[in-house]
């Protein structure tokens, strides 16, 4: 049994969507959130500097004693999970990848979508996985330009943001796609505008999170990282940004 808590981190405000599916289903894990806020977006930076700003949010982590580490930004994984199961053996990392499987095994138009940051959607790890499911499915790349802001300025209901969505999703459902995966952490805040865009035509949207949770799961049994069952857990959350940031990271991760 171990009490540590677990470590999760993002540029930003992303990853909050994956620690809420976290929090929910392992009731008595401790959790502490670093969302960097300073310097998001990392979507559109080179390499180096995701790798560099990652390796700061792990380093921050480890620091506060974290056993196990999710990389809740699937640019940061793109970029940086190699490096960082090289280099940090002793711990168990879970990073964060385009639900593409699903969504190929799924579909019915045999079209699907990946909605993702540009580096997510060049990194290696995507063409690999979507190379491996390219026989099922025709695969359609597109970035969710102006998303991430949206998110984190809290603007998700605004008119602009149901224009952004518009201009990103509508072409996607004209090119025949019944499945959007969502391929950023950012994204699963903007589904219920997502939604309303799709407008009940036969569209489904797909994330990561139940599958990153039950992936920390796996990881705990298979490292006996479990927390005790009594254990009364701590939540924290970190940033690099200001008060007022932080303020917001708290609102929306406690959802008041
Ligand atoms: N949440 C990050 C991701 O999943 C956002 C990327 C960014 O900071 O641009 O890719």
């Amino acid at each position: 049994m171990d009490n540590r808590p677990i470590g999760v981190f993002d540029s930003g405000m992303g990853g909050l969507s994956v620690w809420k599916e976290i929090k929910s289903s392992l009731a008595n894990e401790s959790l502490i959130f670093f969302g960097d806020g300073l310097r998001c977006p990392y979507g559109s930076r080179p390499e180096s500097e995701v790798l560099q700003f990652t390796i700061e949010g792990v380093e921050r982590l480890l620091a506060e004693g974290c056993k196990l580490i999710v990389i809740a930004c699937n640019t940061a994984t793109a970029v940086a999970i190699d490096y960082l199961r090289e280099h940090y053996p002793q711990i168990p990392f879970v990073g964060l990848e385009p639900a593409v499987k699903p969504a190929a095994l799924s579909t019915k138009t045999g079209i699907v979508a990946v909605l993702a940051t540009q580096r997510s959607l060049e990194g290696s790890l995507f063409i690999k996985t979507s190379s491996k499911y390219a026989t099922q499915a025709k695969i359609i790349k597109s970035v969710g330009e102006g998303f991430v802001e949206i998110v984190e300025h809290g603007r998700e209901n605004s008119a602009e943001a149901e224009e952004r969505v518009r201009q990103v999703v509508e072409p996607l459902i004209a090119a025949g796609v019944d499945k959007i995966v969502l391929g950023c952490t950012h994204y699963p805040f903007l589904r219920e505008t997502i939604e309303r865009v799709i407008a009940g035509r036969q569209v489904d949207i797909i994330d990561s999170g139940e599958a990153v949770e039950r992936r920390v799961e796996y990881l705990l049994d298979e490292y006996s990282l479990r927390a005790d069952s009594d254990n009364v857990p701590s939540y924290r959350l970190l940033t690099l940004a200001d008060e007022h940031y932080l303020e917001r990271l708290e609102r929306r991760a406690y959802g008041y």
